[in-house]
């Protein structure tokens, strides 16, 4: 008798750096986590997605109901997606302005980020942006974001060995494997919200 293997189905991940920076170490996570979806987690299609084109969010931008054709953009691919992987380095003890400007322009009604799936890693200075983490699970209670609570990834930037180069590309090979459980955590939670037929 043929032996049948179910295979997961296929997720979409959003993924997001509060980061703009041509170098960024945070960017340089989401980088990583792209090449492991692509080589070595199976059923996760993961896009980056870019906000360095959104606007300050000001609602007079909102004409007729019509959004900038940016934020338009933006809120399409988070609809389409299901689950978010966030990179969120630590500004002042909290998550990055140009971060909470895409929550922002994403929750206007409809509010697109609505009962998705979310994972948070970071890299920053001494606690690796942990206290963004909180900040960021903070504001997504209210955008109704369900984060995975375990594993936890915040990466001490500057404690040695060298974790990145200097283009942002993580070369440390612990955290590589930290993101990839990140991942396979943040794909089975997404699964289990998903409505069962
Ligand atoms: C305005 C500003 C505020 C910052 N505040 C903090 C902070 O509170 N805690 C921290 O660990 N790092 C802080 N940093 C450092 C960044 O989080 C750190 O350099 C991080 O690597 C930036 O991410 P990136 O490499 O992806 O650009 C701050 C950086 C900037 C520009």
């Amino acid at each position: 008798m043929e032996t049948v293997v179910a295979s997961k189905p296929m997720i979409k991940v959003a993924a997001i750096s509060g980061s703009l920076r041509k170098a960024s170490n945070n960017r340089g996570l989401i980088r990583t986590a792209l090449e492991l979806t692509k080589e070595s987690i199976n059923g996760i299609e993961m896009e980056y997605v870019d906000i360095s084109p959104l606007p300050m969010l000001n609602t007079d931008l909102v004409v007729d109901g019509k959004l900038p054709p940016a934020v338009e953009a933006f809120r399409q691919k988070i609809l389409q997606s299901d689950s978010i992987l966030f990179a969120s380095p630590e500004y002042n003890y909290s998550l990055t302005g140009p971060l909470k400007n895409a929550l922002d322009w994403g929750s206007l009604s409809p509010n697109v980020w609505a009962d998705k799936a979310a994972a948070i890693v970071s890299a920053g200075g001494g606690f690796g942006g942990a206290r963004s983490h909180y900040h960021l699970r903070q504001v997504g209670v209210f955008l109704d974001l369900h984060f995975i609570n375990k594993p936890e990834f915040y990466l001490n930037e500057f404690e040695p060995p060298a974790k990145f180069d200097s283009d942002g590309n993580l070369i440390d090979e612990a955290s590589k494997e930290k993101m990839k459980q990140v991942l396979v955590a943040l794909q089975a939670f997404t699964l289990r919200l998903q409505p069962k037929n």
